[in-house]
């Protein structure tokens, strides 16, 4: 996001991508956390919130957030919690809540650094479920920050079940990380540069990072993003999944959302989210390239992940490969391996039909009916 002073005019496509997300996502996670919930009640943390809606009127996340609490108010206490470092952003955010009729008392906007605020949120939500949205710029606040939100309201001795549920649904930006690491590789001194270097450090937990972007391998930014999320979950016991989004079809990703949960479900819906998500993104640029008279110019042949027969097909054969290395297994349980490449690209529809075409060829007997999350694949 190189160019942030005109990033509130109208959503481009990475935005596009990131809020069909939390469209789809947010009432699913509230549904399904908030049903046993104190109250029904959840409380969802936007901590770089922007002024709420763009120019062109488009919804900004504090807008979909309220939007979504809203549409839930009969099932879900959902309580909004926004802050933004910009004076201006807060006084809009506020001036489009108030002009929607948002219930007063189901938000607040706080103003100044987030990290001035992460303290008196955790506060506030108790044992309440959590989601936090960290969608800053450039970097966001240090690794162990990041630990202290997922773990900071634990109870120790409680079982897992039991305990707060708190995600975190992270934007890492590869051009920060990019950025940075060319001043690391550039032999010129200058007065920002260590200062810049030493914010890498502490935004993804030590300097470990340095080797990968002196090395330069042409998958150095993916293992630098990894490297930070392992790290996440070994500190925390969260599992982590991630979807990386770009402006184009064919534009290098601009950042990578991460979401950290410690719940299968949680892996499960985002699957899902990041799947309706992209097709939204795909059809979203068709339509921009088709207004702009731009015939195809942006859209690459069926390439695999435009591909869904491919997709059902790279689906099935990981299938087959988990049947003959662990025999019978659960879905939610495989889930990574399920998927393999298609993660992120593919849902629960594509998995239904790779398990049909594996039945078939009578490599298993059975098509789970239903849900297929906690279903179990039975060779035949
Ligand atoms: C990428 S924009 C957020 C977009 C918003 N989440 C949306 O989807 O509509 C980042 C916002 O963070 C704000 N910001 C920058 N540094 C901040 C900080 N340290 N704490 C809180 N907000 C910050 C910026 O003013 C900007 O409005």
């Amino acid at each position: 996001m190189s160019d942030t002073k005109n990033f509130f005019e109208s959503p481009q496509a990475a935005a596009v991508y990131k809020h069909k997300l939390l469209k789809s996502y947010i009432p699913a996670w509230a549904g399904k956390v908030g049903s046993t919930a104190d109250g029904r009640k959840v409380v969802v943390y936007d901590a770089y919130s922007g002024p709420g809606r763009y120019a062109n009127n488009d919804p900004g996340s504090p807008e979909l957030l309220v939007d979504t609490a809203v549409a839930m108010a009969e099932l879900r206490n959902v309580y909004s919690i926004f802050s933004e470092k910009s004076l201006a952003h807060c006084e809009q955010l506020e001036n489009m809540l108030k002009s929607k009729g948002v219930e007063s008392s189901t938000y607040e906007i706080r103003q100044g650094p987030v990290e001035k605020h992460i303290d008196r949120v955790l506060t506030v939500s108790g044992g309440q479920p959590l989601f936090v949205f960290l969608d800053p710029f450039g970097l966001t606040v240090p690794f162990d920050r990041i630990v202290q939100i997922l773990k900071s309201r634990d109870h120790p001795g409680l079982p897992r079940p039991q305990q707060p549920k708190t995600e975190l649904l992270m934007n890492f930006s590869y051009e920060a990380v990019r950025r940075i690491a060319g001043a690391l590789r550039s032999p010129k001194a200058y007065a920002a540069k260590d200062a810049q270097i030493a914010a890498l450090d502490s935004a993804l937990g030590g300097d470990w990072w340095r080797e990968l972007a002196l090395q330069e391998s042409p998958d150095w930014v993916q293992q630098v993003l990894v490297g930070f999320a392992d790290r996440v979950g070994t500190a925390t016991g969260c599992s982590y999944i991630t979807a990386d989004v770009a402006d184009s079809l064919t534009a290098k990703p601009v950042y990578e959302l991460i979401l950290f949960t410690r719940h299968d479900d949680g892996l499960w819906k985002m699957a899902e989210s990041m799947s309706l998500a992209r097709r939204d993104w795909r059809q979203w640029l068709v339509k921009q390239n088709d207004s702009q008279g731009n015939a195809q110019q942006e859209l690459p042949g069926l390439n695999f992940t435009d591909n869904e027969s491919e997709w059902v097909r790279e689906i099935a054969e990981n299938v087959k490969a988990i049947l003959s290395k662990f025999g019978r297994f659960r879905i939610d349980e495989k889930l990574e391996k399920v998927f393999g490449r298609t993660l992120g690209l593919a849902r629960e529809t594509h998995i239904r039909k790779a398990l049909k075409l594996l039945k078939t060829e009578g490599v298993i007997s059975i098509v789970p009916i239903g849900g297929l999350q906690r279903a179990w694949v039975d060779p035949n």
